[in-house]
């Protein structure tokens, strides 16, 4: 252990650091305030043991001082003072003393002292290491937890994917559609990156959905349509009683995805801001996607028009202010769009036949 002394007595000072040898300790010694304070921000130690009567700056007022630095400021500190004054012992707990030792000192009670300190000392280092443990220890259990919600998602989007035929792509560029937009509509980077692993089982509930509707390659009767429609509910059935934050999140978009900003859309037909936020943020990332992508039924459109179609229906389909997120995020989209280009073109769109339903798929 290093123990620090400060005295400008150079006598009691090497009286001081003998003691402190003996107890198998290596001593840290100062004759002035001035020194100490200069060699503060490079010194290490333990304990400080500290002369009350020093000149310019007396033992309180150091300890005042040295107390500005936060890695000193919970190393036990003891006063050597002659000066019997309560007011002066007063002063020097308040400064953060805590203990006293009264000159002249005795090398037994000095050495007996130091002993319970360095038993002190010793018993916080073991805590503070195991407090550390333990905060390392929780931060990966919390890792693993996340890590294995992220593959439960993956897993369960994949397993969509079998029946629903849409490319894992399809669904990693809406993850990632929705993040950039939600980021730049201002929503924190844990709440966007919860967007972006929640986001691709939007469409989970197609599992559900008799193949004969869902993968039907003509236009949806209305009855048809309507049982295509279900996939929100069944979604939303499927992951609403997850313990999980991220599977319930994914529960929100499931079931919101195709609400419209003007409340025509389904299932609930829910209107402006008592859709989700997260709803309305899936629908435009999902939207953009079958708009740009090629489906059976169509070409692949350009992103000027696919622009432009969004932007037409700000205020009647979409939520006006996630438009304008969505044009803010339009670079990063972009860019998520070149990186994830599709390598086959999907086999089936969605339900309806007309562009509006389509895309909204
Ligand atoms: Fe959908
Ligand atoms: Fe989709």
């Amino acid at each position: 252990m290093r123990i620090l002394l400060i005295d400008d007595n150079k006598t009691n000072l090497l009286f001081l650091k003998k003691l402190v040898e003996k107890l198998g300790c290596e001593a840290v010694t100062f004759e002035t305030p001035g020194d100490l304070l200069l060699a503060m921000p490079a010194l290490d130690y333990d304990i400080a043991i500290i002369d009350f009567q020093m000149p310019v700056y007396n033992g309180v007022e150091l300890l005042i001082e040295i107390a500005h630095f936060e890695k000193y400021r919970d190393k036990p500190a003891v006063f050597v003072t002659a000066d019997n004054d309560t007011a002066t012992r007063m002063a020097a707990l308040g400064a953060g003393a805590i203990d006293f030792l009264t000159k002249p000192v005795n090398p037994l009670e000095f050495q007996a002292r130091i002993r319970n300190l360095m038993a002190l000392v010793d018993a916080r280092n073991k805590l503070a290491d195991k407090a550390e443990w333990l905060r390392t220890e929780v931060e990966k259990a919390m890792a693993e937890l996340r890590a294995r919600e992220e593959e439960i998602i993956e897993r369960l989007t994949i397993a969509a994917s079998y029946k629903d035929k849409e490319t894992a792509k399809h669904t990693r560029r809406v993850g990632f559609y929705s993040e950039a937009i939600a980021r730049a509509y201002g929503l924190d980077e844990a709440l966007c990156a919860d967007i972006r692993l929640a986001s691709p089982m939007h469409d989970i509930g197609k599992v559900a959905i008799p193949d004969a509707v869902l993968l039907k390659a003509g236009k949806l009767t209305e009855q048809e349509f309507a049982a295509m429609q279900q996939h929100t509910t069944v979604g939303h059935d499927i992951l609403r009683e997850s313990r999980s934050s991220l599977l319930k999140l994914a529960a929100s978009i499931a079931s919101s995805h195709h609400e419209r900003w003007d409340g025509q859309g389904y299932p609930l037909r829910l209107s402006g801001t008592a859709i989700p936020l997260v709803g309305r943020i899936v629908a435009l990332a999902d939207n953009f996607d079958a708009l740009t992508t090629v489906r059976p039924y169509k070409e692949a459109w350009s992103i000027e028009r696919a622009v432009g179609h969004i932007r037409e229906r700000a205020g009647s389909q979409f939520d006006p202010e996630c438009v304008a997120a969505f044009e803010q995020a339009l670079p990063s989209i972009m860019s998520i769009m070149l990186k994830n280009a599709d390598d086959a073109v999907q086999d089936r769109g969605s339900e309806g036949s007309t562009t509006d339903s389509i895309v909204a798929a």
